[in-house]
């Protein structure tokens, strides 16, 4: 320990801390629900596939909720159900995202762009919303977005307008929630990874095309996994980021900074 740092590196422990995680039933949620169980989270697991949120449940001693996230009346019963079953919310990892169209932007239809932005953007609104009161009445509390690097640039090659305006959404929610809500010391921000290997982004990488044109484009030489993107996330949900709020991290391998 240096003068400069009286109290100590900083702490990454989440001792009894209430956890939700979006998304949890593959990919990134289940990887970020594992690593806040593993820094001592108690953590709530939502997805639609209630089997395998029950599976990963068991193993971090977490809690399972099955909730359709584009059913936007149904969002609202999530916080009650974690706050009824675990205690009150300190952290929301908004993970669940997909993408509704793969058409380019001009012939994208309406119906795809409305359950983009349902699931993608007002579905994390809403969980904020559902869980402000609670971290307010804790003194404070941390909200982690997942958007992506298609937020923040253009992908040549793999049309994702709705998703991009979703993602970017995120981003600016984040900017006005962490200003509004700073004075309860409730912390928002934005992780926005590039590619890695998952459910949404494996025929991608199935195809020695698409995973070349990916490796191309991406300075590191290492091929991307929800792990590279996890500590990211551990860092903005506990103390050890503690005075960051209203930032879009970007976890990418380089590829936006080409
Ligand atoms: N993989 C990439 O290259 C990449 C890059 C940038 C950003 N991202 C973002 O990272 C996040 C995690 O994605 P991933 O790559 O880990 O994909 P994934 O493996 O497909 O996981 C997506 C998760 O979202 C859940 N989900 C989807 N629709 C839902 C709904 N209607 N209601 C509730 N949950 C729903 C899925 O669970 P159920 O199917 O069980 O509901 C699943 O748990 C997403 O927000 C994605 O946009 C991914």
């Amino acid at each position: 320990m240096t003068a400069n740092s009286p109290s100590g590196p900083p702490s990454f422990g989440l001792d009894g801390r209430v956890a939700i995680v979006t998304g949890a039933s593959s990919g990134l949620g289940a990887a970020v629900a594992r690593a806040l169980a593993s820094l001592g989270a108690r953590v709530a697991v939502v997805a639609r596939r209630y089997d395998r949120l029950t599976d990963l449940a068991g193993e971090i001693d977490g809690f399972a909720i099955s909730c359709d996230l584009s059913d936007l009346g149904a969002v609202g019963t999530v916080v009650p159900e974690v706050v009824a079953n675990l205690g009150p919310p300190q952290i929301l990892v908004n993970a669940a995202g997909s993408m509704f169209s793969y058409e380019r932007a001009e012939s994208e239809p309406l119906e795809a762009l409305r359950k983009t932005t349902d699931l993608n953007l007002l579905a994390p609104f809403l969980l904020a919303q559902g869980v402000f009161p609670h971290m307010c009445e804790n003194g404070g509390g941390s909200i982690v977005n997942i958007s992506s690097i298609s937020g923040r640039v253009g992908i040549p090659g793999i049309p994702q307008a709705s998703y991009a305006a979703s993602k970017a959404g995120l981003s600016g929610l984040t900017a006005e929630l962490a200003v509004q809500w700073a004075r309860h010391s409730i912390r928002v921000n934005t992780v926005a990874p590039g590619f890695f290997r998952s459910e949404i982004t494996g025929q991608l990488y199935d195809s020695e095309k698409a995973a070349e044109y990916l490796r191309r484009n991406t300075p590191l030489p290492k091929e991307g996994t929800a792990d590279d993107i996890v500590g990211a996330v551990m860092w903005l949900a506990g103390d050890a980021g503690s005075y960051v709020t209203g930032q879009t991290i970007v976890v990418d391998g380089g590829w936006t900074a080409r």
